[in-house]
C-alpha cells in the first residue's frame, strides 16, 4: 500500500509499505523526515505524532486508551485527526493514506 507522509517542511514523500508493518517503522526505516519514536514502538513517548488526513480520520481504527493518553502529552497540538504513527499498522485498505507531520515532537 502507498502512503505518502508529508514533512514538516511540506516536502511529501510517497512510500510503497508491506502490510503489517507500523507507519512509524515504514517512515523512520525509509528516512522520512520529522518522526523521531524515541521509545521504539511501544506507545510510550509520542514523539511519532502524525495529523491524518481528514478524509482518512474516521476510515482507521480509532485509538486505542493507551495511544489516547499519550497523545494528552504530544509536543506539537493536539488535533482530532491526531495519532501514533507507531500504532497504526499498514494494510491494503490505508492504500493512499496520507498524513503529515508535526513541527516539533519534544
Ligand atoms: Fe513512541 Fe510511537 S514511537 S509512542
Amino acid at each position: 500500500p502507498r502512503i505518502t507522509f508529508v514533512e514538516p517542511d511540506g516536502a511529501a514523500r510517497t512510500l510503497d509499505l508491506p502490510v503489517g508493518t507500523t507507519l512509524m517503522l515504514g517512515a523512520t526505516q525509509n528516512g522520512v523526515r520529522g518522526i523521531l519514536a524515541d521509545c521504539g514502538g511501544c506507545c510510550s513517548c509520542a514523539t511519532c505524532h502524525v495529523y491524518v488526513d481528514e478524509d482518512w480520520a474516521d476510515r482507521l481504527p480509532p485509538p486505542e486508551p493507551a495511544e489516547e493518553e499519550m497523545l494528552h502529552g504530544a509536543a506539537a497540538e493536539r488535533l482530532p485527526s491526531s495519532r501514533l504513527s507507531c500504532q497504526i499498522t499498514v494494510a491494503e485498505a490505508l492504500d493512499g493514506l496520507v498524513v503529515r507531520i508535526p513541527d516539533r515532537q519534544v
